[in-house]
């Protein structure tokens, strides 16, 4: 039998029934109304309002410059769309490192501001603090580890992580720790496929994997790379579904040359 099948609502404990039937997770990036309200239609179990805004939304090179207000607009944008799906919300650089208040308060802004569901923030042991105090107020966490893309001035690259022994275990243990905490998930991005399927073994919270294979419970990929709208950002993981890139070029010229020849509007385009 299916849990997802018949699902009016995605809530945190439809995900945890998932896990334990071996249903796989689907998850993508939604940033904006008119979008999520078709991946919400076709039935996406999570819509990441990400930080990846950042990248494909304004143009930045990195996640970092992203703010706080920004996510919230980004987020309620999603929120207004959807009837269905759980919307998760990424806490951005610097709204809940370091200080455990600040990171509530933060993640009370998103909740009470944008409608979300749930919040989701990087890191392990070093946001342990963060992490306990957002759950004590009823806030539902995802975690991220393995390539942390708010730690990319500390990692140099966007290269796989957790290939030495040394980072595997950290993250092994990571993994555990957001577990004990109360976490109901954990993305797990760019990390060896073994070691992926080693942790969602150990676990009993649902992993989301991007670049992490196929023996965890669900995957999430950016859906302006899924369908094409990015063109230069081709990592091994990404299947690209739609070429929307040269579709949406190939329109635009047409409507250019139609409206420069004369031919938009016709007869039938005007009162
Ligand atoms: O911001 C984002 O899009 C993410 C996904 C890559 C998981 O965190």
């Amino acid at each position: 039998m299916s849990v997802n099948k018949d699902i009016k609502r995605v809530t945190t404990h439809v995900l945890q029934a998932m896990k334990e039937q071996g249903e796989k997770i689907t998850m993508l990036t939604a940033y904006d109304f008119s979008m999520a309200g078709i991946l919400d239609e076709a039935g996406i179990d999570i819509l990441l309002v990400g930080d990846s805004a950042s990248n494909v939304m304004a143009g930045h090179e990195t996640t970092l410059p992203i703010t706080l207000d920004q996510m919230i607009y980004h987020a309620s944008s999603v929120v207004r769309a959807v009837k269905r799906a759980l919307v998760v919300v990424d806490l951005p650089f610097g709204s809940y490192q370091g200080n455990s208040r600040v990171a509530l308060e933060s993640a009370i802004r998103i909740m009470k501001e944008s409608g979300a569901h749930a919040v989701k923030l990087e890191g392990g042991r070093e946001v342990e603090e963060s992490i306990r105090r957002i759950l004590s107020a009823g806030v539902p966490v995802m975690g991220h580890l393995g390539l942390t893309p708010q730690s990319i001035y500390k990692f140099g690259t966007y290269t796989v992580r957790a290939k030495e022994a040394e980072e595997a275990k950290k993250l092994t243990e990571d993994a555990q720790l957001l577990q004990e905490l109360g976490c109901f998930a954990i993305v797990l991005e760019k990390i060896p496929a073994k070691l992926a399927k080693k942790v969602a073994e150990q676990l009993y919270i649902p992993l989301i994997g991007i670049g992490a294979g196929g023996a965890v419970d669900g995957q999430v990929l950016v859906t302006h790379d899924m369908l094409g709208i990015t063109k230069d950002f081709q990592p091994r993981f990404l299947r690209r579904y739609l070429d929307l890139f040269d579709a949406i070029k190939d329109a635009a010229e047409h409507y250019a040359r139609d409206v420069r020849s004369g031919d938009f509007p016709s007869e039938k385009e005007q009162y």
